[in-house]
């Protein structure tokens, strides 16, 4: 794999082998000095164009793991206020090394765009393009779902579960990424969210699609995964009230109660707490927030050794 720009197009076997070594990665964490030389002599770029926690520092943490040498680039400060395009930034920051680098921007299609424009030869990893895809959230997130089912979850995938996501399906990249993976994975998806935040053709998705969240709870899914409003992707006064979408759509601890004793409550983070989930549920044995955090470090582990193998 040369570059990963989204879980559209992931085949099963690939996704499997990734969500593999993440699990036989995970075990690092744990180690005396978590550190493997996989990856000595290696540089991973982390070009961010929009703001990040999560994948930023996971990245950052993943290529340590495996003792790459790491450069970050946030457009904040950057000589992309001056003008500089990123065919310029992409290509002065492989002159630097860069063998790997991942990509954060708020345009759809960006990373395809610098994967396949020929400005570089570096692989490049898909860190969250506009409202497109999000790959490495939707991998780690399956990883976390994995763990949660199997004893030992390697070679299986997710047949048989059923996960509801919800909020602001329009405008979210961990969404449509979770359906494709979850969907290759053989899990069932429901999405739900108000019709105002839904996106134009998602009847075409594979995945069943509701507005009521109260009625999706009453299918005992296996996970429910709550989204932030993406308020940064809106253009104009928000599309529903806030009033109206925390009645309606956050996990209060009332709707918590409702979900079976082995569901999990996931999230990708940043959350706002008390809109589009309770404090008290993010903070419940059923969470599983963290966990996805910490998976987090695996699967970006085991990304970037399968694109460093790849190499030419
Ligand atoms: N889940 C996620 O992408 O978080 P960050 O925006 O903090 O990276």
């Amino acid at each position: 794999m040369k570059h990963l720009l989204g879980t559209q197009d992931l085949s099963k076997d690939d996704a499997l082998r990734l969500l593999d070594t993440a699990y036989e990665f995970s075990a690092v964490a744990h180690r005396h000095v978590p550190k493997l030389p996989t990856l000595r002599g290696a540089t991973m770029v982390n070009l961010f164009f929009e703001d990040s926690t999560r994948t930023r520092l996971s990245f950052e943490a993943a290529a340590k793991r495996l003792s790459a040498d790491v450069m970050t680039f946030q457009a904040a400060g950057s000589s992309v206020s001056k003008g500089e395009s990123l065919k310029d930034t992409a290509q002065t920051v492989e002159a630097m090394g860069a063998d790997i680098i991942v990509m954060r921007h708020f345009s759809s299609g960006a990373a395809a765009r610098l994967a396949h424009s020929g400005w570089i030869q570096a692989g490049v990893i898909n860190a969250g393009d506009g409202t497109h895809e999000h790959p490495t959230q939707a991998l780690l997130d399956a990883a976390t779902l994995r763990d949660a089912v199997q004893d030992d979850p390697r070679g299986k995938d997710l047949a048989g579960l059923h996960v509801v996501i919800v909020g602001d399906i329009a405008h979210s990249r961990v969404a449509r990424s979770n359906m494709w993976l979850l969907n290759t994975l053989g899990a069932k998806v429901t999405l739900v969210g108000p019709a105002e935040l839904l996106p134009e053709g998602v009847a075409d998705w594979p995945a069943e699609v509701m507005s009521d969240f109260d009625a999706a709870l009453d299918s005992q899914p296996d996970a429910v995964m709550m989204l932030r409003m993406q308020n940064e992707r809106q253009e104009g006064a928000p599309r529903v009230s806030l009033t109206h979408y925390v009645r309606d759509y956050s996990l209060s601890s009332a709707r918590a109660a409702r979900l079976s004793t082995h569901a999990l409550v996931m999230h990708p983070g940043p959350m706002n707490r008390g809109v589009e989930i309770a404090s008290s549920v993010a903070d419940s044995a059923q969470s599983v927030i963290l966990d996805q955090v910490r998976n987090g470090v695996s699967m970006r582990m085991a990304v970037l050794y399968e694109l460093w193998g790849a190499r030419s």
